[in-house]
Order: C-alpha cells, then structure tokens, then sequence
C-alpha cells in the first residue's frame, strides 16, 4: 500500500479519533493509562503507523513523518492529561458531597466546666488568701512520720485505728495519707513561724459505702505565731462560714479529741440544707459536722522543733468534698468520683 505523507495523515487523523472517544469512555486512571498506552506509548498505534510509513517513504519525506507522528503524540498526551485532571476533578467533588455537606449547620461545641470539688477548692483558698493564707502542698504517698508520729500517734496509738490505712506493700514507712494533717508537718519542718497556709488535696482511708469513699479530699488549715489563741480559730472559722455559707450562718465548737491538738474541737456548721431550722439531714439540731480542729500540740512543736513557749497556733481540717455537698446540697458523695459529665454540668 502506498503511504504518502498525506495517507498517513489521514490514518493519523482517524487513530486520534478512535483515542478521544475512547478516552472519553474511560473512567478510572488506569483505564485512561492502558488506552494511552494502547495508542501514544513506544508500542502504540501512532508509532505503528509511523513506522509503517516511514518503511516505504523517499528519504526526503522522512523528517515530515517523524514532526507529523510526534506532533500526533503530543496532542494525545494533551487530550490525556486533560482528561485524567476532569477525572480527579470529578472524584475530589465526589469525596466532598459524600463527607462534608455544607449546607448544615454546625455542631455546637459544648464547653467544659470544673467540677463542683474544685469550684469549692477555688472559692475556699480565695476566702482564706484575703486572710492572708497561701496555699500548701504535700505528697498522696507519705512517710509513717509525717502521716502519724509527727502528729503525735506513735506506732501503738489507738487514734490510728480512727483512720483504716493503706499501708504499701513492702514499704512499712510508707502510707496513702489518711489527712492532709501531715502537711501542716512538712510546712513547720520547711521553715519558722509565722505560718498561715491551707492545704488541699486528696487522701485515702479504708472506707467505701453510701457516705464514705476510699479516697476523697480534705482542706487542712494551720496557723502558728505568736500570741494565737482559740478565739483566732473560732474568728476564722466564723468568718468563713458567713463568706462561704451566708450572713446568718453560725459554728460551734463542741469538745473533742485529737492526738495532735489540745484542746480540741468538732467543728459544727448551721446545717446548709434547713439553714438551722432542723431537717432530717443534721437530725433536727440545725447543726452539721463538717470536720476537727483545736490549738496544736505542743508534741508536735516538738516534732518539728518549734519552741511551745515562744509560739501557739491552730489547725482546722475538714472534708472538701463534704463542703460541696452541703454548698451544693449533693446527698451522696459517690457522685463526685463517678466522672458521670450529667452529673458535674449542673455546677457553673
Ligand atoms: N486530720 C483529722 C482527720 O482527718 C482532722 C483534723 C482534726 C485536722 C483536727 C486538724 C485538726 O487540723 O486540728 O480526721
């Protein structure tokens, strides 16, 4: 067959044809890619053609059948290139309408909030900063010293059996502190008088029923100067009350004992859930224990070498979570530790 550079123009021409409309039947990459190859590529039909072609031609027409077939080439290159970018184009809207429909409103993020324990925490240390207390800290995992001996209940000490310990494991020194008591230690032991701190945080007792958690948390208070007396302790304490509770509110100190103080004191609040009138939860009195306190004892001045002639102080501590219940009028303390969010989004 004759093949002049116009024959092949003509079956060019038809080659491209057959490329585009099949292209345009293809419809993933990898279709596109094998009818490229099937026409465009090294072994492909333009380069068939223009090996056909070339086979019969005078040297003279050579040149314009290799520009013709590359010229062919490059045109199915284009027309691939196109159609590939419509194809992802196609697929990138596709993967929009399928994900993400713009037309609906968003989703309202719902903030987070603090729970109702360290609202009370925050409220209780700002009432007791404007009088001059800053705030203390101490370990959860403390030496039998400070948890015990320090505050004087030496090993045989009957007032140990008060507070059901978790002793660990191969570590008889160490206990889960049962109070934040051993802080007021560690605050002596760090430097002199005068002292005025509060110290909040969790402790651990062997407890677990309606009233009672195994691990909950208290607010200790110590203040030691010289010349404190057990009307500085009962004017704090007052003075708290009506901050944290209200005007009206009143305490009570009735006659107790602990091992570290002497004398000391169950602290009673007016009761938050009748406000004194008498209710079922303070058993008619209108009063509610909320925690201990008394003069520190001169033993453990000694502990932390401190001279009981120079310097007298108080201390105060109660459950915090206890204050939240009653801030809050909460009847039981397992709502706290639950993590229940239903729960912890009532408390702004
Ligand atoms: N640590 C005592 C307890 O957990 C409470 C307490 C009583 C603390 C009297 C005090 C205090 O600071 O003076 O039972």
């Amino acid at each position: 067959m004759a093949s002049s550079p116009d024959d092949l123009k003509a079956r060019l021409h038809g080659l491209l044809s057959e490329f585009q409309a099949k292209i345009e039947r293809a419809h993933t990459e990898q279709e596109l890619r094998k009818v490229f190859a099937d026409y465009g590529g090294s072994q492909g039909a333009i380069r068939v053609a223009q090996k056909d072609a070339l086979k019969e031609a005078p040297n003279a027409e050579k040149k314009a059948i290799g520009q013709l077939s590359n010229a062919v080439v490059a045109e199915v290159e284009r027309a691939l290139e196109g159609r590939l970018a419509a194809l992802h184009e196609a697929e990138r809207r596709r993967d929009l309408e399928r994900t993400v429909d713009v037309s609906l409103p968003g989703r309202v993020r719902r903030l987070g909030h603090l729970h109702p324990t360290t609202l009370v925490r925050r409220e209780i240390e700002q009432i007791f900063a404007q009088l001059g207390f800053t705030v203390a800290e101490g370990p959860q995992i403390e030496t039998d010293f400070h948890n015990f001996e320090a505050l004087a209940m030496p090993k045989d000490h009957p007032a140990r059996d008060m507070q059901d310990t978790f002793y660990i494991e191969g570590e008889p020194e160490l206990v889960l502190r049962t109070h934040t008591s051993p802080v007021q230690i560690r605050t002596m032991l760090s430097g002199p008088p005068p002292i005025r701190i509060i110290a909040p945080g969790p402790v651990y007792r062997k407890d677990d029923d309606p009233t009672h958690s195994p691990m909950f948390n208290q607010v200790e208070g110590l203040c030691v100067d010289e010349g404190i007396t057990f009307a500085d302790l009962k004017g704090v304490l007052l003075h708290f009350a009506k901050r944290f509770f209200g005007e009206e509110w009143g305490v009570r100190l009735r006659p107790s004992f602990f091992p570290f103080t002497e004398p000391s004191a169950e602290i009673d609040f007016t009761c938050a859930f009748c406000a004194g009138s008498g209710c079922r939860t303070c058993k008619g009195s209108g009063w509610i224990e909320i925690g201990g306190a008394g003069m520190v004892d001169p033993e453990v001045f000694a502990h932390v070498g401190y001279d009981p002639e120079r310097y007298t102080g108080f201390a105060f501590g109660w459950g915090l979570d206890r204050m939240a219940m009653l801030r809050y009028h909460i009847d039981d303390i397992k709502l706290f530790f639950d993590g229940d969010v239903r729960f912890a989004r009532q408390f702004k």
